[in-house]
């Protein structure tokens, strides 16, 4: 009696030790019945998917993987097969309000969960949250690309330059040779305008592939935006129809960043132009800066000025929207667009150690999201 007595406390500590245990982890301990039914649901999974394991414990694993029933038979099948599931990469749906586009990249080791007696009994899964992970993934995928694109381009602007040259050299040589109601001289003009704006283009390129090294120094972000904003002022439509509202909101002690003038101005202005394009029947331009405090570091060099840029025009399309920072992606009329201003712009940021992130929803408008590093060493504040 009194063995079994001890015997009983000691499972019970025993399963408070392995509760504390799951509960500890950061990562998500998800358990499922035969059936795909939650059993379990650990504090970690409650951190990341912003859900409480009451309310989700008795509902089916399905619910909540982006794809459905479908990818819950895959993971099934697979772990049929191979008696467990490693590394696998699988987008799930938190709370809303969580993230705004209520999906995580999980990284799930899933593996069949046995009884005493060798029967199946379920699964146990464990997640990680790979979105952070796969966000950097895919800037340094692009880096690498703008890098190579940048040297071809760089080498082709110098091949081109030279016969661009001879071409306007000699049309202007002919142009003098004609006597001005000669009708050729029209078709002249024609070579010569169209060989200027290559020119032109090639010269863009030449300067967005050679290294220019910024001059960093303290900058009053709040500041430069508005400056911004009274450089495009013009190219703001204020007629009644096609009205661009512009809105602010910004953090008013904003620690300075370091940075280029010059460049970053370059960026925002980018940024401006295009939101006033995807916007012909007006709308409304909102511009917010505020300052970030990573919640997993104290650091104070993981602080982000973070800059949002969103505008309620036509939106992008979702198999656009990898490639709007391509060097020459652009889905405008020749004469409007070279597809180079975020390509740019994405490179500036770089150089400056922050990120660029976009978010668009088509018919409902973009949002650009800069963050912008703030060093310890400008850690003053504005005043
Ligand atoms: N705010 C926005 N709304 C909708 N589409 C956008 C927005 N910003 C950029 N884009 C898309 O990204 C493309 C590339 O932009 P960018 O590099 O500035 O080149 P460009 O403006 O010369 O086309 C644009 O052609 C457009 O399709
Ligand atoms: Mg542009």
């Amino acid at each position: 009696m009194k063995i079994k007595e001890v015997r009983a406390i000691d499972n019970k500590r025993h399963e408070s030790y392995l509760e504390i245990l799951v509960n500890s982890s950061i990562d998500a301990f998800i358990a499922t019945d035969m059936k795909g039914i939650i059993t379990l649901f650990s504090k970690g999974a409650e951190d990341i998917f912003g859900y409480k394991a009451e309310n989700v414990v008795g509902t089916p694993i399905s619910d909540y993987y982006l794809k459905g029933k479908n990818e819950a038979k895959k993971i099934m099948k697979r772990l049929y097969e191979k008696g467990g599931l490693k590394n696998y990469e699988t987008e799930m749906i938190v709370e809303n309000g969580k993230r705004k586009d209520r999906t995580v990249t999980m990284n799930l080791s899933v593996s069949l969960l046995k009884d005493s007696s060798g029967e199946l009994i379920g699964t146990l899964g464990i997640g990680k949250d790979f979105t952070e992970f796969k966000r950097i993934e895919r800037q340094l995928q692009q880096s690498e690309k703008l890098a190579t694109v940048g040297e071809l381009a760089a080498g082709l602007a110098h091949e081109v330059g030279t016969p661009l040259n001879v071409i306007l050299g000699t049309a202007e040589y002919l142009m003098m040779e004609l006597e001005e109601d000669n009708p050729k001289a029209e078709d002249l003009k024609i070579i010569i305008s169209q060989t200027e704006n290559i020119t032109k283009l090639v010269r863009q390129l030449l300067r967005f592939s050679r290294y220019n090294q910024p001059e960093f120094k303290p900058t009053d972000i709040n500041a430069l935006i508005n400056d911004v904003l009274k450089l495009t002022d013009h190219q703001i439509p204020k007629k009644k129809i096609k009205e661009i509202k512009v809105v602010t909101d910004f953090q008013q002690d904003l620690p300075m960043v370091t940075g280029d003038d010059n460049q970053l101005t370059q960026v925002f202005i980018n940024i401006f132009v295009n939101a006033v394009h995807a916007m012909p029947c007006g709308g409304t331009l909102s511009i917010s800066t505020r300052l970030v405090k990573p919640s997993f570091s104290a650091s104070s060099h993981d602080r982000f000025a973070e800059i949002s840029i969103s505008d309620t025009g036509i939106g992008v399309h979702p198999q656009n929207i990898q490639r709007i920072f391509d060097p020459f992606f652009t889905t405008k009329e020749v004469d409007k667009g070279t597809g180079l201003g975020l390509t740019v712009s994405h490179r500036i940021i770089e150089d400056h150690g922050g990120t660029i992130d976009v978010e668009s929803n088509v018919d409902e408008g973009t949002r650009f999201i800069v963050r912008l590093p703030i060093h310890a060493r400008e850690d003053t504040n504005v005043k």
